[in-house]
């Protein structure tokens, strides 16, 4: 049976420990891996802008043997309403695996649920799962273990929180997220969470003893009209130098990128020696290698 990947949840402690350790053998491996997806292709449907999901997935599906499509959703018949159900059946004719960014985690799953191929969650308003996958490779990568891990989350409770949060409750590592009361998770995501994962509105006390500091744009994509207001209701919300002294000595600081300086980092911090920011946009080419062989091929083993 095909498998998506429309939120971590979909994906077992197990699973998700094997992409990790999967990713750091490819990228020991280089450029060595072979051609197991030769004849294969990738579809990727992007609603919204991306700089480091699409071209990593690319690549990837390149360095497999694969081929990748890019798909403007505008430039498709969704633009003049040929439903979600139409065109998820006629693109699993054509395609393997489809990976789609737009708004609605609604519409990932509409399209999940009527194609016959894998279909990969790409960003949505909701979730970024792929991301929090990269972003624990890095980690084991930097730390050389996921065990006894403090995660700090500063700023918004967005998709890349929410993930985060996913994360936490299926690895079990402790997640304190710092948000401004009116920008915390949502709490369908919240919901059933631990003892594991907290909810402060106070950076500092969130960076004390933290692994990670952890952080994003203040306003997310679909949400430009409303980055004045964000912009001042973040205020304190910074991961500056002052804020990242009061974690541990080699916390690492990680943002999904792309970042805007002076708002929720300085440019000090982003630039700084703790900063794992293009490690992890490196590591997303090759964890993404991992996941096509998983979700193609159903490799779950090297
Ligand atoms: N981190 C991330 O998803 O970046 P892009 O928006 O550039 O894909
Ligand atoms: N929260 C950001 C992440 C971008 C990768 C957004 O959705 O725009």
């Amino acid at each position: 049976m095909k498998r998506d990947l429309l939120t971590l949840k979909d994906l077992s402690r197990d699973e998700i420990l094997y992409l990790i350790d999967r990713g750091l053998e490819i990228k020991r491996a280089g450029r060595s891996v072979g051609a197991p997806l030769q004849g294969y292709a990738l579809g990727l449907m992007f609603d919204k802008a991306s700089t480091r999901t699409r071209v990593s997935f690319e690549v990837a599906m390149g360095r497999l043997g694969g081929q990748t499509l890019f798909l403007s959703k505008a430039d498709t018949q969704m633009s003049r309403d040929e439903p979600v159900k139409d065109t998820a059946r006629v693109l699993s004719r054509y395609l393997d695996v489809l990976a789609v960014r737009t708004y609605a985690q609604a519409l990932v799953e509409e399209m999940a649920r009527w194609a016959s191929i894998p279909i990969i969650n790409a960003l949505t308003d909701m979730y970024h799962p792929c991301q929090i996958l990269s972003d624990l490779m890095t980690v084991k990568e930097k730390r050389g273990t996921l065990d006894n891990l403090k995660v700090a989350w500063v700023g918004d409770g967005n998709n890349v929180a929410h993930s985060w949060i996913n994360a936490a409750r299926i690895l079990g590592f402790k997640l304190v997220l710092a948000c401004p009361p009116a920008y915390t998770p949502d709490p369908v995501v919240m919901k059933g969470c631990g003892r594991e994962i907290t909810l402060v509105t106070d950076p500092v006390e969130a960076v004390q003893d933290a692994d990670i500091i952890n952080t994003d744009v203040w306003a997310s994509m679909g949400q430009e009209k409303e980055r004045g207001k964000r912009l001042a209701d973040f205020q304190g919300f910074q991961v500056n130098a002052s804020l990242v002294s009061k974690a541990k000595p080699d916390v690492l600081i990680m943002h999904c990128l792309p970042a805007h300086r002076s708002e929720e980092i300085s440019e000090e911090v982003l630039e700084g020696e703790r900063s794992a920011v293009f490690d992890q946009a490196e590591n997303k080419m090759h964890l993404h290698q991992a996941l096509l062989e998983m979700l193609v091929l159903g490799n779950k083993r090297s």
